[in-house]
């Protein structure tokens, strides 16, 4: 029987996160399985991405929904029905309710292209350049009700050059997001991570098989 965590993911748009889920859950020891993708935008790349893949897909577009919490119904319905035990948000660009927030609650992630708490919000690389930054990062976090606010399960930094413009900036940001949402989902459905409060936290794995608690959940290897 399969061990692997049954995943929802949200998109919105291209889905090139989406795509790096993907490719990572087909090795045989990812602790993880795409059960569906959700976007609320119809026809868009990341339903494509899906498809090739064999994932099921489904639109809920919120503009088919009288309020907020009719289209959360939407997809909680559809989560429910796929078996969804995490969900991820992908380039999902819809706030959610605190209701909906808490009934995904330390079972749902989302990424985004800054070394959060800096720089939440869109445009983010264009005011990492205005700030004159010389690094920034990716950040994948559980999530909160907040906008790119909660708990962080891990971080990449990426050094800013002198020459970047906003285009190539995101572009060596976007391939670092590419390793580290699949990172961070596999501490998260392998159950590697733990909360302590409001603090994410690892489980580091003893010689005699028993886990305790560490300061930081484990670190995504290599360097950008
Ligand atoms: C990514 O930069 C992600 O961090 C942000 O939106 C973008 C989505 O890109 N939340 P994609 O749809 O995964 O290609």
């Amino acid at each position: 029987m399969s061990t692997k965590r049954r995943v929802g993911v949200l998109i919105s748009g291209r889905g090139s996160n989406l795509q790096a889920l993907i490719d990572a859950a087909k090795a045989p020891d990812y602790p993880a399985k795409l059960v569906l993708v959700v976007s609320n935008v119809p026809d868009v790349q990341g339903l494509t991405r899906a498809e090739v893949a064999g994932i099921p897909t489904c639109t809920v577009n919120h503009r088919d929904f009288p309020s907020r919490e009719a289209f959360e119904a939407a997809l909680d319905e559809a989560l429910g029905g796929a078996g969804a035990e995490l969900l991820c948000n992908a380039g999902f660009m819809r706030l959610l309710t605190e209701s909906f927030v808490s009934r995904w609650l330390n079972r749902h992630l989302n990424i985004h292209p800054s070394l959060l708490p800096a720089f939440k919000g869109l445009d983010t690389h264009a005011r990492v350049l205005n700030a004159g930054a010389t690094i920034t990062g990716c950040t994948v976090h559980f999530v909160r009700a907040a906008m790119d606010d909660g708990p962080i399960v891990a971080q990449a930094a990426v050094p800013i050059h002198a020459d970047d413009t906003e285009e190539s900036l995101a572009a060596r940001v976007l391939a670092a997001e590419h390793r580290l949402y699949p990172h961070a989902l596999r501490l998260v459905a392998s159950g590697q991570v733990t909360m302590d409060g409001e603090r994410v936290v690892g489980m580091l794995e003893g010689a005699d098989g028993t886990y305790e608690v560490a300061l930081f959940s484990p670190p995504l290897p290599g360097n950008f």
